[in-house]
Order: structure tokens, then C-alpha cells, then sequence
């Protein structure tokens, strides 16, 4: 007669269907578990030892040091008196320079991340001011320096 199944065909059937389930098995344990991984390659940093030179240091002089005139006609204090070292932390140096203080005017054009380098750079003057004890204190004192 024509009615003859094929039994090999049912354990074909068996087989695919084993398939599906291992693959579908395999999709679910690819899945990503964590948050997306980041390829995009960040930007360097700022470098915030050139950022303060172009934007800081004809009023506050190379080492942060102050200059007694500027061309406000005015001094600029030091970044890295001791006294300033303590008041002057990233946060309060980088709000500072945005918002502008007393004759100093806002900095609109340096990005955040800019900013914080500048800052970052204004705290590590004040560490290698800090760290010889014999070092001459220039602070505010030095007119000359370019
Ligand atoms: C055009 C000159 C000028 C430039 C450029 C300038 N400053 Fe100033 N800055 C001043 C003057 C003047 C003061 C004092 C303001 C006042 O209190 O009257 C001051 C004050 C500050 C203070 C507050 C100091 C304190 O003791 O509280 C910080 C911090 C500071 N500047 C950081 C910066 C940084 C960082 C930059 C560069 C991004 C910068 N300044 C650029 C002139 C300048």
C-alpha cells in the first residue's frame, strides 16, 4: 500500500526540531547581560596645562603665580598661594572661571571638560608649589613673567 509513513521521517522531524530549540538555546545565551559595550574611542583629554597657558596665564602668569599688572590694568591674584590652595578646589576654580569674578570676566568659551583640565592643572600648581618647602614664595609677586 501507499500509506506508509516513513518512521525515519518522524526522527527527522525530531532532529529539526532539536536544532530550533538548540539554536534558539544559543541565540538566548548570546544575548548581552550587561549594558551595551562602548566601542566609540573617546576623546583625548583636554590638556589642561596648554588651555591654562592660552586662556589663564596673562593674568595669572605661567605657574598661577598672579601677575601685578594685566591687561585689565589691574593684578590678578595667585592660583597657588597657600591660602588660595585651600579655597580653590576643581569644582570652585571651574565655576569660577565660567561665571567670572570681580574684574575677571566669564569664560563663555572653554567646554566643561575644558574647564575641569584647566582646573585639574590650576591644583596640580598649587601641589608642586606646595611640595618644596625651600622654594622662594613668588606669590603675586612676579611682573615679569610672560
Ligand atoms: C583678563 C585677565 C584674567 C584672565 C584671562 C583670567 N583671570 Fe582669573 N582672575 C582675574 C582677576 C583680576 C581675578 C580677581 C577677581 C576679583 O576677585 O576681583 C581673578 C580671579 C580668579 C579666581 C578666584 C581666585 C580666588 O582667590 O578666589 C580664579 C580661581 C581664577 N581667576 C582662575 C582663572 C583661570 C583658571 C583662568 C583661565 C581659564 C583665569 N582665571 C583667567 C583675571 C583673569
Amino acid at each position: 500500500m501507499s500509506a506508509r509513513f516513513h518512521a525515519p521521517g518522524f526522527n527527522q522531524r525530531g532532529g529539526v526540531w532539536l536544532a530550533i530549540a538548540f539554536a534558539m538555546a544559543l541565540a538566548a545565551a548570546c544575548q548581552p547581560s550587561g549594558p551595551p559595550s562602548v566601542t566609540a574611542t573617546p576623546p583625548p583629554p583636554p590638556d589642561g596645562q596648554r588651555l591654562f597657558r592660552q586662556n589663564c596665564a596673562e593674568c595669572h602668569g605661567a605657574r598661577g603665580q598672579g601677575r601685578a599688572m594685566t591687561t585689565l590694568g589691574a593684578p590678578a591674584p595667585s592660583l597657588v598661594s597657600s591660602e588660595a590652595a585651600l579655597r580653590l578646589d576643581v569644582a570652585t576654580i571651574s565655576s569660577t572661571v565660567r561665571a567670572g569674578r570681580g574684574r575677571m570676566p566669564p569664560n563663555l568659551s572653554l567646554s566643561d571638560d575644558e574647564l575641569t583640565a584647566v582646573a585639574q592643572w590650576v591644583q596640580a600648581l598649587q601641589t608642586a608649589d606646595a611640595a618644596p618647602a625651600t622654594a622662594p614664595s613668588h606669590a603675586g609677586s612676579d611682573a615679569s613673567d610672560p
